[in-house]
């Protein structure tokens, strides 16, 4: 459905201008205003520039008929997801380039890894080594326990081949984490990737200092890094 070509013709109609009166002082071809106005043409915002001129307007309030009429035309096509798109270009237009991260992580189903857990000392690249050696020299054991289990990349890995695996870690945190990705439970992924999302984009420039900041900026990590390190772990 166009209204743009009516809108036009009952402006001009109510103002008592003839056609020819309007393409004139518009500069407009008189045949292409014509067409626009029995809707077989959409106009150029141009144009519709040149007619609010014309007839005394607000050139937004045209154009805003014009890209109304657009979405109206594109809804007709894809009828049962207009107003999801809507909500979407709504999103792109707020985050910009931001948003690809966000779609990736909020509806494109990846799994998060444990080693995506940046870790001094983790053994993740050594895993296969390491559980090839303990089985081959304990072929009998049936648990196995991680003493100082960290990332839990170890133990993670240990779990298909023994009856009980006991994860230990003097850090909290690392509780928290085997739980995360070891125990059984309901999760809400898209609350999770928004958070996670609010966090890759936050500006370590706008942060306050902070205890991690303070302690190991410019050591392990580069000071605006220890920053914005910091304020996750609090906010957290
Ligand atoms: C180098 S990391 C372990 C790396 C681990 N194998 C991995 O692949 O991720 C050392 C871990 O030992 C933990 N830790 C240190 N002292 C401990 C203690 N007395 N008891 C239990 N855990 C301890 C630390 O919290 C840290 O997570």
């Amino acid at each position: 459905m166009h209204t743009i070509g009516k809108i036009l013709k009952t402006i001009r109609e109510e103002r008592g201008l003839q056609l020819r009166q309007v393409a004139i002082e518009s500069n407009i071809d008189l045949t292409l205003l014509s067409r626009v106005e029995n809707g077989k043409r959409m106009p150029s915002e141009s144009l519709l520039i040149k007619l609010a001129e014309t007839y005394g307007l607000d050139s937004n309030l045209l154009v805003l008929q014009l890209v109304s009429d657009k979405i109206l035309e594109i809804s007709e096509q894809y009828p049962d997801h207009t107003i999801e798109a809507l909500k979407v270009a709504q999103e792109k237009a707020r985050l910009g380039e931001r948003y690809i991260s966000f779609f990736m992580n909020s509806f494109i189903s990846r799994p998060i890894g444990l080693e995506s857990r940046r870790y001094i000392g983790n053994k993740t690249k050594l895993t296969d080594w390491i559980m090839e050696t303990i089985r081959r020299e304990c072929p009998e054991a049936h648990s196995f326990c991680d003493i100082f289990a960290g990332t839990g990349a170890v133990a993670g890995k240990a779990i298909p081949y023994y009856d009980q695996v006991i994860f230990n870690d003097l850090l909290c945190a690392n509780r928290v984490i085997y739980q995360g990705f070891f125990e059984k439970g309901e999760w809400n992924r898209d609350k999770l990737c928004t958070i996670l999302d609010e966090y890759n984009h936050t500006d370590y420039n706008s942060l306050e200092d902070n205890y991690f900041s303070i302690n190991f900026g410019g050591k392990y990590f580069d000071y605006g890094v220890s920053k914005l390190i910091g304020y996750v772990r609090q906010n957290i």
